[in-house]
């Protein structure tokens, strides 16, 4: 029997070690660092640095863990892979300078426009006056991205001259050489894709929408994610195969041209356009809430597919298809600007899957602590099966913690492309 270690803290880590947990061959899942709110017969939790390679090593050689799983950007961005690579242990994600396809959208924006795959126009810039001239040549509405990882925070959009030129200057007050991305705003349906990729295969997991903006009706600030559903009916088969072989796939290639082998979670953003699918973004792991509304479709073994990627033999892994699935992230209300403070994490029916991110245990009984709190999952032959309950659950709760209230509401709906 195996133990898997999963590298992260939030709800998508906790489904993740559930998922590890449903093979016949694991025993035990380690989270690191975890929370509180994840501890379960054969899921324990492990408060380690994850930015501290060495130390994380030693407790995966003293541990026997057979596998290590990588839930969030910012060790595989600082190199876990290459590290564990050297000490010869099994570890699944992309290597540091494959990451960046994450760490760095000015690296992102690179390899897409210099191999023309389909993405929004871009100027990356360092000082006002060319950001000034790169939003003149781009026009409104624009989008202005920071350079570096910002747990999807680091996004806005602009519809006037006037404002963008106060929020410019304002940018460029803290730091005159700021890197910043000024690009196209793409307008259409916007999807998830998780990829699987292993040596000279690559396998893809349900598709996934998630809710970027903290209001209902996707008003105010782009936030991690408030929410999410899994199958997508919007994306037709024809523009799923599209986006595999007009974005993934030269993507992979891309990198390939650069000496740099991609392997682990690719998890590809889309925008699909009137001019058909289009690269929002890359990330180098599964996202997080669609994590918790894909992996509990898999049917086949999960430690199968992750060990049968990095080995090389050939994987096929089955996904249920007859329910829909819905997660209602539950979050402080005040986020994401700031912590209002702590508040009492609400029961749900037992018929609720609930996976937690942020909290601590006081005298047996587990508070927020700011962020995004936990994602409740319901699965159901239709989208309004699978939310009613949830949103029954939540007007019997009446909890303190922020959610969305239209959560995969349209979702049945074929949405008009504008
Ligand atoms: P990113 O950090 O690049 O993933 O962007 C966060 C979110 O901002 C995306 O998921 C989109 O909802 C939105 N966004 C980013 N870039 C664009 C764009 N070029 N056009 C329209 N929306 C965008
Ligand atoms: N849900 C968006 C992300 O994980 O980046």
């Amino acid at each position: 029997m195996k133990k898997v270690m999963v590298i992260g803290s939030g709800a998508r880590e906790h489904t993740i070690a559930k998922t590890f947990l449903k093979s016949s061959k694991v025993q035990e899942v380690v989270v690191v660092p975890g929370n509180p709110g994840m501890g379960a017969p054969g899921i324990t939790t492990k408060v380690l640095d994850t930015n501290d390679f060495a130390s994380l090593i030693k407790f995966a050689q003293d541990e026997a863990i057979s596998l290590t799983f990588v839930g969030n950007e910012v060790p595989l961005v600082a190199g876990i892979v290459d590290a564990f690579n050297n000490a010869h242990l099994a570890i699944f994600g992309p290597k540091q300078q494959a990451a960046q396809l994450e760490g760095s959208k000015a690296f992102m924006k690179r390899i897409l426009t210099e191999n023309e795959i389909p993405t929004a126009k871009s100027i990356t810039v360092t000082s006002l006056a060319a950001a000034q001239q790169a939003v003149t040549e781009i026009g409104y509405p624009v989008v202005i991205k920071t350079d570096e990882l910002a747990a999807g925070k680091g996004v806005s959009i602009h519809q006037e001259k006037i404002e963008t030129s106060e929020f410019l200057e304002f940018m460029y007050q803290k730091n005159l050489n700021h890197k910043l991305i000024i690009e196209e705003y793409l307008a259409g349906f916007e999807f998830s894709l998780f990829s699987f990729v292993g040596k000279n295969q690559i396998v893809n997991a349900p598709l996934a929408h998630d809710y970027k903006r903290r209001f209902a009706g996707d008003k105010g600030p782009n936030t991690g994610g408030m929410g999410s559903y899994s199958p997508v009916a919007q994306v037709s088969d024809t523009d799923l195969s599209r986006t595999i072989s007009e974005l993934v796939l030269p993507t992979i290639a891309a990198l390939k041209k650069e000496k740099i082998d991609y392997e682990g979670v690719l998890y590809t953003g889309v925008m699909l356009t009137k001019n058909g699918p289009k690269v929002i973004e890359y990330n180098v792991r599964l996202g997080d809430p669609e994590t918790q509304v894909v992996l509990p479709q898999l049917e086949s073994d999960f430690y199968d597919l992750i060990t049968g990627l990095l080995q090389g033999k050939a994987v096929k892994p089955k996904w249920q298809t007859k329910n829909k699935f819905v997660g209602v992230v539950l979050s402080d209300p005040d986020y994401p600007i700031k912590t209002s403070g702590q508040h009492e994490l609400p029961k749900f029916k037992e018929q609720l899957d609930v996976d937690i991110a942020s909290c601590e245990i006081e005298a047996g009984n587990l508070y927020s602590h700011g962020g995004r709190v936990l994602t409740v999952v319901n699965a159901g032959t239709t989208m309004e099966i699978a939310r009613d309950l949830i949103y029954h659950e939540l007007d019997r709760i009446n909890t303190k913690l922020a959610y969305r209230s239209d959560i995969a509401e349209l979702s049945d709906k074929k949405e008009a492309i504008d």
